[in-house]
């Protein structure tokens, strides 16, 4: 099973990178951040407050979720809804819980094999949910490059915000991988970081 993982921060380019570097290998695309979202925005519905493990794990546990192209939600294509601020506010919260964690970590091993392979993107993919991957990128851009790239969804606080907690949690926080490659994307166009990327392939 071939698998690229792809992690970064915030804004640091994985979304359009990582499409772009399953088009040119033919590889199915996953962002895992989308069910990371799923469950915040069923969390926010339900009215469950991210200081609820316990039931935040049950709820990343029962609801179906299906991700492509489009999200579900339970059925409901929630796509669109995945970038509300509220959404993004409680995401980091969600995403500290270890046992939603566990959960989804299951999910994305399970999404990649029935697919025999994917070019992942996320935070822990390298470092958690696939140590064997074919190739690991960590991509980085500086402050205002990232700042500017998200300003249409992410006002510059949340996004710092979200950056610090994603960081910092105590389960599989944001971390290089041993044998990750560092790639600043800042300044570079998608074309020649995808070029660097496949060139890493065996
Ligand atoms: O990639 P994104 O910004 O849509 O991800 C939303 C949140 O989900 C992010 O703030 C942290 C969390 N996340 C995570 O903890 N692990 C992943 N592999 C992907 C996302």
């Amino acid at each position: 099973m071939r698998v690229i993982a792809i992690d970064g921060p915030v804004g640091s380019g994985k979304s359009t990178v990582a499409k772009a570097v399953a088009g040119r290998l033919d590889l199915p695309y996953m962002e895992s951040g989308a069910m990371y979202r799923v469950v915040a925005l069923a969390a926010v519905r339900r009215g469950i407050d991210p200081s609820e493990p316990d039931a935040l794990t049950a709820l990343a546990t029962e609801v179906d979720m299906q991700i492509g192209d489009r999200v579900t939600l339970d059925g409901e294509d929630v796509t669109d809804e995945l970038r509300a601020p509220e959404v993004g506010r409680a995401v980091s919260a969600v995403a500290a819980v270890a046992g939603v964690r566990t959960e989804l970590v299951r999910r994305q091993r399970e999404w990649a094999s029935e697919r025999g392979g994917a070019v992942m993107e996320g935070r822990d993919i390298g470092s958690v949910v696939f140590p064997d991957a074919e190739v690991k990128v960590f991509l980085t851009a500086s402050a205002g490059e990232r700042a500017r790239r998200r300003e249409l969804d992410e006002t510059a606080d949340d996004l710092a915000r979200r950056d610090r907690l994603d960081s910092t949690r105590a389960v599989s926080p944001l971390i290089v991988a041993q044998d990750a490659v560092v790639i600043d994307t800042t300044g570079r166009s998608v074309d020649d970081v995808v070029d660097q990327i496949v060139a890493l392939l065996s």
